[in-house]
């Protein structure tokens, strides 16, 4: 976990969620393990309805009416099981931000969470999901009923409508965090207004701020490397060189790609400040800005060089990228950890946004890409992302779905695997 500024020495938090089904709860869950993942602090979600399913996997909505005790001693176990496997992983696997994933709605059930973690002097830190905007809620319930393990095999309408009555019977219980000693943020129609009380560490201050970029609309992600490029041809890394013929046929056949992925959706495109991003979003007829933290990675020495000549020149080198792609830092240039580090504020702006098409390099792309698909830090330098291909980023309440987009028109493939060679035999 070296080089980065998190010190999260000694520091344990139990993110507990708080909320009626279908109010994003468990996508805003998953975002903050991902988000915290990707800046390598460790994080996990415990999701109470995992638990609960060993025991009962497709309950009809009276299991969840406070007064079916059958219901109330299953759904204990499964609050039980699930907070005991946090409680090891914070033991045993050097957890930091343990995610209790559940509705957590009635204060007795805070209480008792609160007094585990009271004794375990893990600091609780509670996130509510208040929202009465019906377009959402309807939204995630369309999600649910077609996504749920709960509802898997079942008639949809059916499962629409048995959604609804659970989400009746936890609104007869349903209490507000109001209480000024705890710990808390409470997000009112995530995105629209946020109350705050009592956050005391820097990581919580982080997740806060976090949170307060969050909205849970439904939107789309688009990712495209820029067209090949000269460079790309003679198997040159960095540089800001023009794309080819072939990028230039990319360039002119992405309006029709994007059209047909994007509909009549508004949109906005980002792009780097290199000439060949800019030339391959030239023809896209959407609002256009400019990051320079979306520029590739920087080979410093290296840049402009191909990876025969830097095997050639720096053996060690080229050795030491293999053995850690994610740690290797170029000569006066930057590892893939720190180009994580300045997109940190593009990731933040991408949460606040709508639809948003970034037209950007390989190692950047592989950065985002990693930070929506949860891909692990020693995989994410080696994922093959090749060039002329739209992917489509697809944020749903059990994940994000992806679509990759082929333009069908040939390029040269700059992809390296691990240990492989790149000297002319
Ligand atoms: C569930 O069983 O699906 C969740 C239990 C809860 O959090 O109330």
């Amino acid at each position: 976990m070296g080089g980065y500024s998190f010190h999260t020495d000694n520091v344990r938090i139990c993110v507990i969620m708080v909320g009626l089904p279908a109010r994003g709860k468990s996508l805003i869950a998953q975002k903050i393990v991902r988000y915290l993942s990707w800046l390598s602090i460790n994080a996990k979600c415990f999701n109470v309805g995992n638990y609960r399913r060993q025991e009962m996997a497709h309950p009809t909505a009276d299991f969840f009416d406070a007064g079916n005790p059958e219901g109330e001693r299953l759904r204990k176990i499964a609050a039980e099981a699930a907070i005991g496997d946090m409680f090891r992983w914070f033991e045993h696997e050097a957890g930091v931000v343990g995610i209790l994933d559940a509705t957590n709605t009635t204060r007795k059930r805070r209480d008792w969470i609160l007094e585990i973690c009271r004794a375990r002097s893990v600091e609780p830190m509670f996130v509510e999901s208040w929202c009465d905007d019906e377009d959402l809620i309807m939204h995630n319930i369309m999600d649910v009923k077609t996504t749920s393990p709960d509802y898997v095999g079942q008639d949809p309408e059916q499962a629409a409508l048995d959604f609804r009555n659970r989400i009746r019977n936890y609104e007869k219980v349903y209490e507000t965090i109001t209480e000024p000693e705890l710990t808390y943020v409470k997000l009112i129609n995530v995105g629209s207004q946020v109350i705050i009380n009592r956050i005391q560490s820097y990581l919580e201050s982080r997740i806060v701020y976090y949170l307060m970029n969050l909205h849970i609309k439904p939107r789309c992600i688009w990712l495209s490397r820029h067209g090949e490029s000269e460079f790309n041809l003679l198997g040159r890394i960095g540089g800001d060189s023009d794309i080819s013929a072939r990028g230039q046929e990319y360039s002119r056949q992405l309006p029709r790609l994007v059209k047909q992925s994007v509909g009549d959706r508004e949109l906005t495109v980002w792009t780097s400040t290199l000439k060949r991003t800019a030339q391959t979003a030239k023809y896209l007829p959407y609002r256009q800005l400019t990051w320079k933290a979306l520029d590739e990675l920087d080979a410093g020495e290296c840049d402009g060089m191909t990876y025969a000549e830097i095997e050639e020149r720096f053996p060690e080198d080229y050795a030491a990228r293999d053995n850690n792609k994610y740690e290797y830092r170029y000569r006066g240039g930057e590892s893939y950890r720190d180009v994580v580090t300045r997109l940190e504020p593009i990731i933040m702006e991408l949460e606040r946004q709508e639809n948003i098409l970034i037209v950007t390099h390989q190692a950047v792309l592989r950065c985002i890409y990693a930070y929506f698909m949860n891909v692990r830090q020693d995989q994410s330098p080696w994922m093959e992302v090749p060039l002329h291909t739209l992917i489509k980023l697809e944020p749903k309440a059990y994940g994000t779905e992806v679509t990759r987009i082929s333009a069908d028109i040939p390029a040269v493939s700059t992809y390296r695997e691990k240990g492989q060679s790149s000297r002319k035999k």
